[in-house]
């Protein structure tokens, strides 16, 4: 059986990862592993890290690493993403963040990491916008809502803003990702794995850069061991 591709998307706040890996988890059959959607789903359900993160997140802070790790670990330990294939999308987001993630998927090597680019004043504009799914954490915005406003057009459940949709922890992300998470384009760049997308335009159209890209360097790799 052909596996699928192990992708992992890299981007600023509001560049899209999270509309766009779930894309690409649905086109190629894949898992879609978000860990702020894993986190706000364990805050919800009010168990103790939960809750101990959305302290973290709704201040625009990066969780600690010891949860964060924890939570990429448990979810590739025993699913069989690793040989299945996976779409990555907000680990890691620090240099030790990539060690961990590493030594986790140990010879599963990534076989493509996206570099989402879009400029931080569309970003804004998207975040002040952003409405999501509180039970499934599905992705929409005010000038594409639901089809039946504010009601989830996956599951039904309430669609609202994000705690840390405000204007104090946005700029707290977007200067964390500046100084932590930015480097690591040129730490995926040397390792020959990256490419750089523009995340400017309609989903669709970025989407359809996004598969040329995986089906390019993915197919490449197809035939090779998983
Ligand atoms: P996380 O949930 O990962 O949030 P984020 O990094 O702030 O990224 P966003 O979700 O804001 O942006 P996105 O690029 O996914 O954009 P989206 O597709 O939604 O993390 C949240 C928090 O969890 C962190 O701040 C941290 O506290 C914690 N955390 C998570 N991982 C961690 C880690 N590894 N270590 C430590 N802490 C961690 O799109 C945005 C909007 O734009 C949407 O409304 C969408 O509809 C719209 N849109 C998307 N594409 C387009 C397009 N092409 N054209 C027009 N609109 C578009």
């Amino acid at each position: 059986m052909i596996r699928g591709p192990r992708l992992l998307l890299l981007g600023k706040q509001g560049a899209g990862k999270g509309t766009q890996a779930s894309l690409l988890a649905e086109h190629y059959g894949v898992t879609h592993l978000a860990t702020g959607e894993v986190l706000r789903a364990a805050a919800r359900s009010g168990t103790r890290f939960g809750l101990e993160a959305k302290r973290y997140m709704d201040e625009g802070e990066l969780v600690p690493d010891d949860i964060t790790v924890g939570v990429v670990e448990e979810r590739f330990g025993d699913n069989g993403e690793l040989e299945h294939g996976f779409v990555l999308d907000g680990f890691p987001r620090t240099a030790a963040q990539a060690e961990e993630l590493a030594r986790i998927l140990g010879e599963h090597d990534l076989d493509l990491v996206v570099a989402l680019e879009v400029p931080t004043e569309v970003v804004l504009d998207r975040l002040a916008g952003r409405r999501v799914c509180k039970d499934c954490g599905a992705i929409y915005h005010v000038s594409a809502p639901p089809e039946h406003p504010w009601d989830c057009d996956v599951c039904g459940g309430e669609v609202v803003q994000r705690d840390d949709d405000q204007e104090d922890a946005i700029k707290r992300r977007l200067e964390l990702y500046e100084q932590e998470t930015q480097p690591l384009i040129a730490y995926y760049r040397a390792q020959a794995v990256l490419v750089d997308i523009d995340g400017v335009g309609e989903t669709e159209v970025v989407f359809s850069r996004l598969v040329d890209a995986v089906d390019g360097k993915y197919e490449r790799r197809a035939g090779a061991p998983a």
